[in-house]
């Protein structure tokens, strides 16, 4: 069932934090779907604007649909990942989208809270929630001062200013994360302080944290050795993403993760199986790791188990 982001936040918010997993194909929504039934967890399914035009955005939306009859007992979002005003007004107006993100930090500070609250108002009149960006996401290196991190991080009181002005209902923020497989050149992580302030001045508003994949160090080695070249890959701790959790950042954005699942299954079937051509018996594995990954980080995240008290609240 196709629920609000709003209900999925306001029973997580400072218990735990709702996965919102991006895909692109078949063999991942089905993982995906599998994987949140199997740890019985809520969740959130994103399409960028990259996933919608990779085969066909209605294609997508359709095989979304079917995996609604095949899976009854699935409680989700589905969202826009990181929209433009334009991908934004088309999923609120094709009335699929619980959710839409409308990414504008690239502009400045006036700009990005004019873009947003054209936005907002669109989506509230249709019954859509809307996350909006504020802040530049990327590593921060160790060896830059404090003052060069602060102005990447999402400053907290900007952040309260834009929250107000917007209407937007959650807000991504950097935090020193970044997208893609090669996060961090050493032990930089998480930016709690930063967290702590904005969940201070913005209480009970959910945060989401972009760049959220592990990219763990087993997945990695395992496509290395099969040919693979990811070179210094690293990814966010997973105990820092249940301590940002806690802290108030209420939805875990996760892509990366999934793309080495899928790289690591196909490079060793085809590896283990050079006489082999057909796409289905990597494609049946792939769900199948998927759908285990799914169920690991959920556990992670908190959602495992939350699904019954979800249901009930609908
Ligand atoms: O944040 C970006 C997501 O990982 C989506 O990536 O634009 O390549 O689909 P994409
Ligand atoms: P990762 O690249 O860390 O998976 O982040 C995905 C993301 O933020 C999607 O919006
Ligand atoms: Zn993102």
């Amino acid at each position: 069932m196709i629920v609000s982001t709003k209900i999925l936040f306001k029973h997580a918010y400072k218990r735990y934090a709702v996965g919102a997993y991006n895909i692109n194909n078949a063999e991942q929504i089905m993982g995906l779907f599998r994987g949140n039934l199997e740890s019985k967890a809520p969740f959130i399914i994103q399409i960028s604007k990259g996933a919608r035009s990779y085969t066909d955005k209605r294609l997508l939306e359709a095989m979304i649909r079917a995996a609604d009859k095949i899976f009854p007992d699935a409680v989700y979002a589905v969202h826009l990942d990181h929209g433009d005003e334009a991908a934004c007004m088309d999923c609120i107006q094709s009335g699929f989208y619980s959710s839409v993100m409308i990414d504008a930090s690239h502009e400045p500070f006036e700009k990005n809270v004019e873009i947003t609250a054209r936005v907002v108002a669109a989506a509230h009149a249709k019954g859509v929630v809307v996350e909006a960006e504020l802040g530049q996401l990327g590593g921060v290196e160790e060896h830059v001062s404090v003052s060069e991190a602060d102005a990447c991080l999402t400053n907290p009181k900007e952040a309260e200013e834009f929250v107000e002005r917007t209407g937007c209902d959650s807000l991504a923020c950097a935090i020193g994360t970044s997208h893609g497989a090669y996060k961090f050149s050493g032990s930089q992580g998480i930016h709690f302080e930063v967290i702590e302030e904005i969940a201070r001045l913005l209480p009970g508003f959910p945060l989401v944290m972009h760049g959220s994949s592990s990219v763990p160090a087993d997945e990695v080695a395992r496509i290395n050795a099969a040919g693979g070249k990811l070179k210094g890959a690293k990814g966010v701790d997973e105990a820092q993403i249940t301590r940002a959790g806690a802290m108030g950042v209420t939805k875990v954005n996760i892509d990366t993760d999934g793309r080495l699942v899928w790289c690591r299954v196909h490079r060793e079937h085809f590896r283990d199986n050079p006489e082999n051509f057909d796409l289905r018996p990597p494609g049946k594995v792939f769900q199948a790791e998927y759908a285990k990954y799914i169920a690991h980080k959920n556990a992670v995240l908190g959602s495992a188990g939350k699904l019954d008290e979800v249901r009930a609240l609908l």
